[in-house]
């Protein structure tokens, strides 16, 4: 067999959704990709939908030109040891939360390695991932990667150092914004709205209002002022919203992700105590 471009370890949720960008998009060509997934229904309806090439063993993803790695982290080891150490790929892509560059280029000494942050909205397109390199990362291979992630959303390369915190933020946030679009619904519904409409409304207005501050590169603040008249409803809203503490119970929830993720990068897997 030809050799591949890229092979891929793991067609779970977030492998699977790279997988359709990348093949939709036209970033690589599906006879270009190999999967290795255990479940065979997952990997038989993706080689079906996609036309890509299913891998019997981990060892022929590492005979691919570039090794994609997303599987679970705690997972990692296993897969590592099936493959030993290949040759052939030249980069080793990681989207796997809290396993640092170290770690990989222990598992991968002939390779460049690259971790990765994507998030949930890469399902659709819309993702935020922060990369990091590791050694010897050529600008060719900046390139490589950064297409690979611009096919499902938004790119930059941040310090692994930055990793802990972009994962609080970016990694965590679409669970946060999850639970306030869900509060403001129940709040249409608190007001006589109907779920479905209360729904529509909250989705349009948070998409709206991202889109508007995006394309006019508009500092919140201003926008918050823009929209608050004397005396008016917005600026009633917003005084409950700072009775309740909102600014304050956000920011604590990255501080709290953040102080997660540092655990769980340095290997702690136990639940710390609530507030602890
Ligand atoms: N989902 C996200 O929003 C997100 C965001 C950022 C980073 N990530 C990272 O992405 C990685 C994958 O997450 P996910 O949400 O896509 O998880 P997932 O849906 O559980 O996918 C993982 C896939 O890997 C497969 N797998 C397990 N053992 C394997 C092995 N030995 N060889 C090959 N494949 C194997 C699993 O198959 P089985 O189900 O049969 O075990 C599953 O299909 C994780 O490391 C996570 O940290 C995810």
């Amino acid at each position: 067999m030809e050799q591949l471009f890229l092979g891929v370890i793991g067609g779970g949720a977030m492998g699977s959704a790279l997988l359709r960008r990348w093949v939709n998009s036209g970033v690589c060509p599906p006879d270009q990709i190999g999967l290795r997934e255990p479940d065979l229904g997952r990997a038989r309806a993706l080689q079906e939908e996609l036309g890509i090439r299913l891998l019997s063993d981990p060892a022929q993803a590492g005979e691919a030109r570039v090794l994609f790695l997303a599987v679970k982290p705690q997972v990692f080891t296993t897969v590592a040891a099936e493959m030993g150490q290949p040759t052939s790929p030249e980069l080793v892509i990681s989207i796997m939360a809290g396993i640092p560059l170290e770690q990989l280029q222990q598992a991968f000494p002939k390779q460049v390695v690259v971790r990765t942050m994507p998030n949930t909205p890469a399902l659709v397109g819309a993702g935020m991932t922060a990369i990091s390199y590791g050694a010897g990362i050529t600008p060719t291979q900046v390139e490589q990667v950064e297409k690979l992630f611009r096919a499902v959303g938004e790119v930059v390369t941040v310090a692994e150092s930055q990793m802990d915190a972009v994962t609080a933020l970016s990694g965590s946030g679409p669970g946060y914004v999850a639970v306030m679009v869900e509060a403001l619904i129940d709040g249409g519904v608190r007001v006589g709205l109907p779920r479905p409409l209360a729904t529509q409304l909250a989705l349009q207005t948070l998409a709206g209002t991202t889109a508007l501050l995006q394309q006019e590169q508009l500092h919140p603040a201003l926008l918050k002022d823009r929209v608050t008249s004397p005396g008016g409803t917005t600026i009633a809203g917003i005084d409950a919203l700072e009775q309740a503490g909102v600014r304050g119970a956000l920011m604590q929830a990255v501080q709290a992700a953040y102080e997660r993720s540092c655990q769980l990068t340095s290997g702690a897997t136990a639940l710390p105590k609530r507030g602890g």
